[in-house]
């Protein structure tokens, strides 16, 4: 490569600097921080991250974005949240099946049009971006021309984003079943159009998919190694009755989906709130992890998730919005829940800063088998990354004023920022939100 072009590309953003490259359930790994830290990238990718002195130092030549006064952390990764949800966010007072029935499905049925699919497509991805979400596995839509819609919503934008036709043939209202027959027809038709390596297969969930269905998901599954499943588990306990209730000879809700070879380490699944002692053991040994949506259990009266208990059983897990269970697209908000559910739960734990920010970047790439890609600033990585600059005026600024202690910054950038506090997205160095005046 010639001079000039080395030149024009290596950029070193200078601000706060917060990561997580090592897991901190597994040992008492902090936040590593640079209170002024240098992130080098190059062709979008990271070349350096450490104090901005030395990071500086060993590029001379490199042009310096001065974004001093505000915070560089690794883009968000949410790893559950539903696109043709986004319009209805904020239906409180609901148990999930009525939820569903009253308000979601009619909603998702809307889809089926064009021009508001592709309207609420573009709607999604900014939603994302705006929140500092700059990777998503996303629960699609029943039609194949709105996930389409969002895949190229999403690509133009620039939105890491997995997803896929979401799958169902029995139990929710018939504009959404497709036949067996047609979900793969239609699966197929998107992977070759978007490519296998973006697309995850997802059954809706056990009570809305037959065994025919859950038979071309294990089809689809096994032609191709490179595809992702995704759905949901033990999420409320009168649909894990009515799941036992359709699958008689499953001995619990993850049965069902093992029967069809559906769990492995590309799966993740939604919730499990509610799950049983062996099927803990099972996804560990199977290396599935979960999306752990605190927001929308409370919202939904799901229940409390058993963190230790995945915990000690080695179940991986991240977080997910599930918008529009939960209450929207802010994981920092969604990090502040599940701190605060744990802190009540029956076997309380108290999360630390650095567990929040792991849940809400690495912990996602981890579960979606691209950490050596992205969740946090490693050398090569992608350059991912959010920039939070609380507005000037707001009690956040105040807070901060105080703090020099990398743990107490990152708890009240959990605590109190919100969209409001987001500056700077940016995937692969690509900017996908720039608040004005930034
Ligand atoms: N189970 C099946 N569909 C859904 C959904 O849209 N949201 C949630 N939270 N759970 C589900
Ligand atoms: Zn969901």
């Amino acid at each position: 490569m010639p001079c000039h072009a080395v030149k024009f590309t290596l950029k070193i953003y200078r601000a706060a600097i917060f990561h997580t490259p090592r897991n901190p359930f597994l040992a008492a790994n902090g936040v590593v921080a640079y209170a002024d830290g240098g992130l080098a990238v190059e062709n979008g990718k990271v070349l350096d991250c450490g104090d901005y002195s030395s990071v500086a130092k060993a590029r001379p030549d490199a042009a310096v974005r001065d974004l001093r006064g505000g915070y560089i952390l690794p883009g968000f990764i949410d790893t559950h949240v539903h696109f043709p949800q986004v319009r209805i966010l904020g239906g409180l007072g609901y148990g999930l099946l009525d939820w569903l029935e009253q308000l979601t499905l009619p909603e998702e049925a809307r889809l089926a049009e064009a021009d508001y699919a592709s309207s609420i497509a573009r709607e999604f991805v900014s939603a994302l971006a705006a929140h500092g979400t700059t990777t998503a596995l996303v629960f699609g839509s029943h039609f194949t021309g709105a996930t389409a819609s969002l895949f190229s919503a999403a690509e133009e934008r620039g939105v890491r984003i997995f997803t896929g036709l979401v799958l169902s043939d029995r139990s929710l209202r018939p504009e959404l079943h497709q036949t067996p027959d047609d979900a793969w027809r239609d699966s197929k038709s998107l992977i070759e159009r978007f490519g296998s390596g973006r697309y995850a297969v997802m059954p809706r969930f056990a009570m809305s998919a037959s065994e025919a269905m859950l038979t071309v998901c294990q089809t689809l599954l096994r032609e191709d190694s490179s595809l992702r499943f995704s759905t949901h588990i033990n999420e409320n306990r009168i649909e894990i009755h009515e799941t036992a209730r359709l699958f008689p000879w499953a001995a619990d809700y993850l049965a069902v989906y093992e029967r069809f070879d559906l769990i492995g380490a590309r799966a993740v699944l939604a919730h499990n709130v509610h799950a049983g002692p062996t099927e803990l053991q099972r996804l560990a040994a199977q290396g599935a992890s979960i999306a752990h949506c605190p927001c929308s259990n409370a919202v939904l009266g799901s229940g409390i998730f058993p963190m230790g208990r995945h915990l000690e059983a080695g179940v991986r897990f991240a977080l997910g919005t599930d918008v529009g269970g939960g209450t929207g697209f802010g994981m920092l908000k969604e990090g502040l829940q599940a701190y605060l559910m744990q802190r009540v739960a029956p076997e309380p734990m108290t999360l630390t800063p650095a567990q929040m920010l792991y849940l809400a970047t690495r912990a996602g790439a981890e579960a979606l088998g691209i950490a050596d890609q992205t969740g946090d600033f490693g050398n090569g990585k992608a350059a991912d990354f959010v920039y939070l600059r609380p507005p000037e005026d707001g009690v956040l600024a105040g807070v901060l004023q105080r703090l020099d202690d990398p743990d107490r910054i990152v708890a009240a950038l959990f605590t109190l920022a919100g969209a409001e506090s987001v500056g700077e997205v940016r995937v692969e160095d690509r900017a996908i939100f720039n608040r004005c005046g930034i």
